[in-house]
């Protein structure tokens, strides 16, 4: 019998769901409780999904059955509710970013370190079927050696869908806060850590209007840069490009594609699980698509349940405060780059995680 982690959860929002639906394919996970800020949201959420208790942040920290505690608030309260999450001694997983700069991200990690807790952080969709693929595709030397990868994010904001989209314009949001992690952790987790990088940013309007049905009308100042453009000098010696927009109405290019001495491939959307995974060697006249070699019938929380085994067990968690805080470094370090006119050479570094192994039985991570 498998020996189960509770889980509570801060933030009753718009992503809730998806968590629920993902965190409850794992075996060893049990969703115990969950909070908000705004008590009738937690409520209504509990009642929905059928979750023991509705509780206030404070009750949620001290219920003593708990052991990791998910925080899916903003991003301009992550940093705050991980480090009460950790001083209440609990293990954390919160979504992406990490927090909102280095200095946030450094105080959250040696918080956890001084008490010998986990963090964790989203995203976690590099360790699904489409990602995890594409790893085994360059672990397997298929395209062989590494020389250069690019990635493009670009639409036009989230204020014409989103109920609440004003956090997305303010520090910590910008396409390159919001969704570069996505494309980052995915690069991170193929082709290992970055050592430099640089960057051009710009806010291309300095207002926006929402057209969500909840805040059609709604004027937002933008704060951040919803243009970010950046180069990436891997520790491997690779070159990488990334475009982060939030300005764009449409594109054609590549989300990610990995070009080696072999042959290239194209990587699907790393902001989902699956995809399709496409290589093309030297010797071959077009792509030809690549099996996935694990599943991609999982979901958001994944990280949580690999967090969980490692609880249990002792070994390192793939979707950990080290990564994450490596791709906030990234991040922060595109803009600064773009506003010193400079490269800026990374102070942090992350291990590639391990990948997973191939043929994991469904609601497991450990084989
Ligand atoms: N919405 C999406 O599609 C989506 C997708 C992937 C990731 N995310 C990430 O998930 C996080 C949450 O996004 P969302 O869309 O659910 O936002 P949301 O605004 O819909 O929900 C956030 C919830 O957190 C609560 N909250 C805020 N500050 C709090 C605090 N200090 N203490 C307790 N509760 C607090 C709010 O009351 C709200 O219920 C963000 O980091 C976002 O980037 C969202």
């Amino acid at each position: 019998m498998v020996d189960k982690v509770n889980v509570g959860i801060i933030g009753c929002g718009n992503i809730f769901p998806a968590y629920m639906k993902g965190l409850r394919n794992y075996e060893i996970l049990e969703v115990a409780a969950v909070a908000d800020m705004d008590l009738s949201r937690a409520q209504a959420r509990a009642k929905e999904f059928n979750i023991p208790h509705a509780y206030s942040v404070s009750e949620l920290l001290a219920d003593p059955s708990i052991e990791i505690v998910v925080n899916l608030t903003v991003p301009q309260a992550h940093a705050e509710v991980t480090l009460v999450i950790l001083n209440a001694g609990k293990h954390a997983y919160g979504e992406k970013p990490l927090a909102l700069n280095r200095d946030e991200g450094a105080q959250i990690l040696a918080s956890a370190s001084a008490k010998g807790l986990l963090v964790g952080s989203a995203p976690d969709t590099f360790l699904g079927g489409g990602i995890q693929t594409a790893r085994k595709v360059i672990d397997d030397g298929l395209i062989g050696r590494l020389i250069a990868a690019t990635a493009c994010m670009a639409g036009h904001g989230p204020e014409s869908w989103h109920p609440n989209p004003e956090f997305y314009y303010k520090l910590g949001g910008g396409p390159m806060f919001d969704m570069g992690p996505y494309y980052l952790t995915a690069l991170i987790n193929l082709m290992g850590p970055i050592k430099r990088v640089t960057g051009s940013a710009q806010i291309s309007f300095p207002e926006r209007i929402a057209t969500s049905k909840e805040k059609n009308g709604l004027k937002i100042t933008v704060d951040v840069p919803t243009y970010v453009a950046g180069i990436m000098d891997f520790a491997s010696g690779a070159v990488g490009t990334i475009i982060t927009s939030f300005d764009t109405w449409s594109h054609n290019l590549p989300l990610i594609e990995i070009y080696g001495s072999e042959g290239s491939m194209n990587v699907p959307d790393p902001n989902n699980f699956g995809g399709k995974v496409l290589v093309r060697r030297w010797d071959e006249k077009d792509w030809r698509e690549i099996k996935l070699s694990h599943s991609d019938e999982i979901g958001r929380g994944t990280g949580v349940a690999d967090m969980a085994y490692a609880i249990r067990s002792g070994r390192a968690h793939r979707a950990s405060g080290q990564l994450a805080f490596h791709v906030l470094d990234l991040m922060q370090s595109f803009h600064e780059a773009s506003s010193q006119g400079t490269h800026v050479t990374l102070t942090s570094t992350v291990v590639q995680p391990a990948a997973l192994p191939v043929g994991l039985k469904k609601g497991t991570l450990d084989s």
